[in-house]
Protein backbone atom coordinates (compact mmCIF):
# COMPACT_ATOMS: atom_id res chain seq x y z
CA UNK A 1 0.00 0.00 0.00
CA UNK A 2 1.26 3.26 -1.18
CA UNK A 3 1.64 5.94 1.77
CA UNK A 4 0.59 9.90 0.92
CA UNK A 5 0.86 12.61 2.96
CA UNK A 6 -2.26 15.04 3.34
CA UNK A 7 -0.92 18.24 4.27
CA UNK A 8 0.25 21.27 2.40
CA UNK A 9 3.15 22.35 5.67
CA UNK A 10 6.13 21.86 3.50
CA UNK A 11 7.84 20.70 6.54
CA UNK A 12 6.05 18.25 7.59
CA UNK A 13 6.06 16.84 4.13
CA UNK A 14 10.18 16.87 4.32
CA UNK A 15 9.88 15.39 7.43
CA UNK A 16 8.54 12.29 6.24
CA UNK A 17 10.08 12.33 2.76
CA UNK A 18 13.14 12.06 5.05
CA UNK A 19 11.93 8.74 6.13
CA UNK A 20 12.48 7.14 2.35
CA UNK A 21 8.56 5.63 2.64
CA UNK A 22 6.67 8.55 1.32
CA UNK A 23 4.88 8.18 -2.02
CA UNK A 24 2.73 10.68 -2.77
CA UNK A 25 1.22 13.82 -0.65
CA UNK A 26 -2.94 15.03 -0.95
CA UNK A 27 -3.99 18.53 -0.26
CA UNK A 28 -7.31 20.05 -0.34
CA UNK A 29 -8.59 24.01 0.06
CA UNK A 30 -9.09 23.21 3.94
CA UNK A 31 -5.37 22.24 4.29
CA UNK A 32 -4.15 24.70 2.06
CA UNK A 33 -5.99 27.61 3.87
CA UNK A 34 -4.23 26.09 7.14
CA UNK A 35 -1.13 27.44 5.64
CA UNK A 36 -1.98 31.21 5.17
CA UNK A 37 -1.55 30.30 1.48
CA UNK A 38 -3.53 33.54 -0.62
CA UNK A 39 -3.73 34.41 -4.20
CA UNK A 40 -3.43 32.24 -7.26
CA UNK A 41 0.34 32.81 -7.35
CA UNK A 42 0.84 31.89 -4.07
CA UNK A 43 -1.11 28.78 -4.66
CA UNK A 44 1.22 27.55 -7.72
CA UNK A 45 3.97 28.38 -6.31
CA UNK A 46 3.06 26.05 -3.15
CA UNK A 47 2.11 23.62 -5.54
CA UNK A 48 5.51 23.16 -7.46
CA UNK A 49 7.82 23.05 -3.97
CA UNK A 50 5.46 20.33 -3.12
CA UNK A 51 6.28 18.24 -6.08
CA UNK A 52 10.03 19.65 -5.70
CA UNK A 53 10.14 17.77 -2.40
CA UNK A 54 8.40 14.43 -2.30
CA UNK A 55 8.74 11.82 -5.87
CA UNK A 56 5.53 10.57 -6.53
CA UNK A 57 1.93 12.55 -7.05
CA UNK A 58 0.30 15.56 -5.63
CA UNK A 59 -3.05 15.58 -5.81
CA UNK A 60 -4.45 19.26 -6.40
CA UNK A 61 -7.86 20.01 -5.63
CA UNK A 62 -10.06 22.39 -7.97
CA UNK A 63 -12.02 25.29 -6.26
CA UNK A 64 -14.60 25.79 -8.73
CA UNK A 65 -17.82 24.09 -8.13
CA UNK A 66 -18.86 24.15 -11.95
CA UNK A 67 -17.59 22.17 -14.47
CA UNK A 68 -16.15 25.15 -16.75
CA UNK A 69 -14.43 26.22 -13.71
CA UNK A 70 -13.15 22.72 -12.69
CA UNK A 71 -11.50 22.27 -16.18
CA UNK A 72 -10.44 25.93 -16.89
CA UNK A 73 -8.63 25.26 -12.84
CA UNK A 74 -7.04 21.73 -13.78
CA UNK A 75 -5.71 22.68 -16.86
CA UNK A 76 -3.69 25.15 -14.47
CA UNK A 77 -2.94 23.13 -12.07
CA UNK A 78 -2.01 20.18 -14.45
CA UNK A 79 0.32 21.98 -16.59
CA UNK A 80 2.38 23.19 -13.12
CA UNK A 81 4.29 19.44 -13.26
CA UNK A 82 4.15 16.41 -14.26
CA UNK A 83 3.17 15.01 -10.53
CA UNK A 84 0.17 17.22 -10.24
CA UNK A 85 -3.33 15.01 -10.29
CA UNK A 86 -6.29 17.04 -10.63
CA UNK A 87 -8.74 16.34 -7.36
CA UNK A 88 -12.22 17.11 -8.37
CA UNK A 89 -15.28 16.64 -6.23
CA UNK A 90 -18.15 13.71 -6.89
CA UNK A 91 -20.82 15.21 -8.11
CA UNK A 92 -22.35 15.54 -11.24
CA UNK A 93 -19.87 18.34 -13.06
CA UNK A 94 -17.17 16.79 -11.65
CA UNK A 95 -17.63 13.25 -12.82
CA UNK A 96 -18.48 14.64 -16.09
CA UNK A 97 -14.63 16.85 -15.81
CA UNK A 98 -13.25 13.12 -14.30
CA UNK A 99 -14.10 11.98 -17.29
CA UNK A 100 -13.03 14.89 -19.70
CA UNK A 101 -9.24 14.86 -17.81
CA UNK A 102 -9.97 11.16 -18.91
CA UNK A 103 -10.25 11.92 -22.67
CA UNK A 104 -7.38 14.27 -22.86
CA UNK A 105 -4.42 12.56 -20.37
CA UNK A 106 -4.81 14.19 -17.38
CA UNK A 107 -5.07 12.00 -14.38
CA UNK A 108 -7.85 12.72 -11.67
CA UNK A 109 -8.44 11.98 -7.90
CA UNK A 110 -12.24 12.12 -7.31
CA UNK A 111 -12.92 13.20 -4.37
CA UNK A 112 -15.60 13.68 -0.89
CA UNK A 113 -16.56 9.87 -2.15
CA UNK A 114 -18.29 8.16 0.86
CA UNK A 115 -20.78 5.62 -0.86
CA UNK A 116 -20.35 2.40 -3.38
CA UNK A 117 -21.97 3.93 -5.80
CA UNK A 118 -20.27 7.26 -6.33
CA UNK A 119 -17.42 4.57 -6.40
CA UNK A 120 -18.78 3.15 -9.71
CA UNK A 121 -19.50 6.08 -11.30
CA UNK A 122 -16.26 7.66 -10.85
CA UNK A 123 -14.43 4.34 -12.01
CA UNK A 124 -16.39 4.68 -15.40
CA UNK A 125 -15.20 7.90 -16.04
CA UNK A 126 -11.76 6.87 -15.55
CA UNK A 127 -10.78 8.23 -12.53
CA UNK A 128 -7.07 7.49 -11.65
CA UNK A 129 -7.41 7.96 -7.74
CA UNK A 130 -10.80 7.50 -5.94
CA UNK A 131 -10.73 9.39 -2.18
CA UNK A 132 -13.27 7.59 -0.15
CA UNK A 133 -13.36 9.66 3.20
CA UNK A 134 -12.80 6.98 6.12
CA UNK A 135 -12.77 9.32 9.10
CA UNK A 136 -15.99 11.18 8.01
CA UNK A 137 -18.01 8.35 7.95
CA UNK A 138 -17.03 7.07 11.30
CA UNK A 139 -17.99 10.60 12.50
CA UNK A 140 -21.83 9.97 11.62
CA UNK A 141 -21.56 6.21 12.76
CA UNK A 142 -21.33 4.98 9.59
CA UNK A 143 -18.19 2.37 8.98
CA UNK A 144 -15.33 3.88 6.71
CA UNK A 145 -13.26 1.10 6.64
CA UNK A 146 -16.19 -1.32 5.37
CA UNK A 147 -16.45 0.95 2.23
CA UNK A 148 -13.01 0.81 1.65
CA UNK A 149 -13.00 -2.65 1.55
CA UNK A 150 -16.28 -3.14 -0.62
CA UNK A 151 -15.26 -0.52 -3.59
CA UNK A 152 -11.70 -2.30 -3.88
CA UNK A 153 -13.55 -5.57 -4.03
CA UNK A 154 -16.00 -4.15 -6.84
CA UNK A 155 -13.23 -2.63 -8.30
CA UNK A 156 -10.82 -5.93 -8.50
CA UNK A 157 -14.20 -8.07 -9.40
CA UNK A 158 -14.64 -5.59 -12.51
CA UNK A 159 -11.04 -4.70 -13.50
CA UNK A 160 -11.40 -1.11 -12.93
CA UNK A 161 -7.90 0.54 -12.50
CA UNK A 162 -8.99 3.56 -10.42
CA UNK A 163 -6.68 3.37 -7.00
CA UNK A 164 -8.70 3.19 -4.00
CA UNK A 165 -7.08 5.99 -1.89
CA UNK A 166 -8.24 5.90 1.75
CA UNK A 167 -8.61 9.54 3.12
CA UNK A 168 -9.62 11.19 5.84
CA UNK A 169 -7.35 8.88 7.98
CA UNK A 170 -7.46 9.88 12.11
CA UNK A 171 -5.17 7.09 13.63
CA UNK A 172 -2.64 4.57 12.91
CA UNK A 173 -5.42 1.56 13.12
CA UNK A 174 -7.06 3.33 10.40
CA UNK A 175 -3.98 2.77 8.41
CA UNK A 176 -3.67 -0.96 9.34
CA UNK A 177 -7.07 -1.59 8.49
CA UNK A 178 -6.80 0.53 5.19
CA UNK A 179 -4.41 -2.07 4.26
CA UNK A 180 -6.31 -5.28 5.57
CA UNK A 181 -8.94 -3.34 3.45
CA UNK A 182 -7.36 -3.64 -0.11
CA UNK A 183 -6.64 0.12 -0.30
CA UNK A 184 -4.05 1.17 -2.97
CA UNK A 185 -3.26 4.21 -1.05
CA UNK A 186 -3.46 5.87 2.79
CA UNK A 187 -2.94 9.66 2.71
CA UNK A 188 -2.44 10.21 6.17
CA UNK A 189 -1.22 13.17 8.47
CA UNK A 190 2.08 13.29 8.52
CA UNK A 191 2.21 12.81 12.50
CA UNK A 192 0.26 9.68 12.03
CA UNK A 193 2.70 8.32 9.65
CA UNK A 194 5.62 9.02 11.88
CA UNK A 195 3.63 7.60 14.96
CA UNK A 196 3.62 4.15 13.32
CA UNK A 197 6.72 3.69 14.89
CA UNK A 198 5.95 4.23 18.18
CA UNK A 199 6.41 0.99 20.36
CA UNK A 200 7.32 0.80 23.89
CA UNK A 201 8.98 -2.05 23.66
CA UNK A 202 11.62 -0.88 20.72
CA UNK A 203 12.48 1.58 22.95
CA UNK A 204 13.12 -0.67 26.27
CA UNK A 205 14.65 -2.96 24.05
CA UNK A 206 16.67 -0.43 22.30
CA UNK A 207 17.89 1.14 25.51
CA UNK A 208 19.15 -2.29 27.05
CA UNK A 209 20.92 -2.76 23.69
CA UNK A 210 22.57 0.73 24.26
CA UNK A 211 23.43 -0.10 27.71
CA UNK A 212 24.62 -3.69 26.69
CA UNK A 213 26.78 -1.89 23.86
CA UNK A 214 28.59 0.55 26.02
CA UNK A 215 29.88 -2.24 28.15
CA UNK A 216 32.01 -3.91 25.20
CA UNK A 217 33.19 -0.40 24.36
C1 LIG B 1 -7.63 14.14 1.49
O1 LIG B 1 -7.57 13.89 0.35
C2 LIG B 1 -8.87 14.60 2.18
O2 LIG B 1 -9.26 15.84 1.68
C3 LIG B 1 -8.61 14.62 3.66
O3 LIG B 1 -8.04 13.38 4.00
C4 LIG B 1 -9.83 14.91 4.50
O4 LIG B 1 -9.53 14.66 5.84
P1 LIG B 1 -10.41 15.20 7.07
O5 LIG B 1 -11.72 14.51 7.02
O6 LIG B 1 -9.62 14.84 8.29
O7 LIG B 1 -10.54 16.69 6.87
Amino acid sequence: MKLFADTANLNKIREVAELGVLDGVTTNPSLMAKEGIKGAEEIKRRYIDICNLVDGDVSAEVFATDFEGMIREGKILSSLHENIVVKIPCTKDGIRAVKYFYDNGVRTNCTLVFSAGQALLAAKAGATYLSPFVGRLDDISGDGIELIAQIAEIYDKYDYETEVLAASVRHTMHIVQCMDAGADVATCPPELILALLNHPLTDSGLARFTTDAQKMT
